[in-house]
């Protein structure tokens, strides 16, 4: 990490109520906080239970042990949720620091300047244990996890998800990331590229706003190549679409 850019904080720590477990009503306060490297079997296991529930094949892939170990050091943190003691949920915020960083990164995707690669962060990781699931934990944890890379300067956001995997997809849109492009991740995996400036981005012109159907690929990324932005999620007579739209004239 280079000298002069602020410390991750360490003492990074939110709190909330838990409201459902298993889809019945609970109330259960959560804490949030950032986890040390010996909470890696645990996230290990969120992650492996996470994979094995998957609806198809591809839509998260399986990441290494040495992925999640290299992202509790300066390279990344790893927030974690928190009830009754037992870790229920992790988030990554990827923090790739220099030409040695191993994993995927977003910059030159995204055409960034070379000059800004150091002021990006990654989504790049998340699983909330399956009974669990529906208390609006991944939206919360995209929110910190864009504080944090606010708090260390970190002003472009990066992440990607599986256009099959709406219940990911529709919370980085719901906190403001928006499509950029379509690729494929480690040449197999089709993901939408996310992106957003947290200085401030572009406000979208809803006179061009079109709405296409998730699984009309080509027809996406021909609105992309023609500097279109997806940014909503539309559930359309029980069709999910995405709209986008082009941004407005400055
Ligand atoms: C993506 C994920 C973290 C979202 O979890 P979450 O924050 O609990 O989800 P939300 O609270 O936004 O859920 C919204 C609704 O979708 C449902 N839901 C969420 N994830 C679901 C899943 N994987 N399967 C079925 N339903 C799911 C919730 O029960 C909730 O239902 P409701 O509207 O009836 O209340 C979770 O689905 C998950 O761990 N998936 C596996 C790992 C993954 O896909 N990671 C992202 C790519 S790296």
């Amino acid at each position: 990490m280079s000298r002069g850019e602020p410390a991750i904080p360490t003492d990074f720590q939110r709190t909330g109520l838990l409201i459902r477990r298993d889809g019945q009503p609970v109330q259960m306060p959560f804490i949030s906080r950032a986890l040390e490297p010996a909470a890696l079997p645990a996230v290990q296991g969120i992650h492996r239970e996470a994979l094995r529930r998957l609806s198809e094949p591809g839509l998260v892939r399986a990441d290494s042990e040495a992925f999640f170990a290299d992202h509790f050091t300066d390279e990344g943190r790893t927030l974690g949720v928190f009830a009754e003691d037992r870790l229920i949920a992790y988030a990554i915020l990827g923090l790739p620091a220099g030409p040695g960083y191993r994993y995927d990164r977003f910059a030159e995707d995204l055409g960034l300047p070379a000059g800004d690669w150091s002021r990006i962060a990654q989504l790049i990781g998340v699983a909330v244990l399956p009974a669990w699931r529906g208390n609006r934990l991944h939206r919360r944890l995209c929110e910190w996890r864009l504080q944090l890379a606010s708090m260390m300067d970190r002003w472009h956001i990066a992440a990607v998800s599986a256009p099959g995997n709406a219940y990911s997809w529709r919370n980085l849109l719901a906190v403001g990331l928006r499509i950029k492009g379509i690729k494929l991740l480690g040449g197999e995996h089709l993901r939408y590229l996310f992106y957003a400036d947290l200085r401030g981005s572009s406000a979208l012109d809803s006179a061009t706003a079109v709405t296409v159907e998730v699984v009309a690929i080509a027809e996406q990324r021909n609105l992309l190549a023609q500097g279109y932005w997806g940014y909503a999620a539309v559930m359309d007579r029980g069709v999910l679409k995405i709209r986008y739209a082009r941004p407005a004239l400055p």
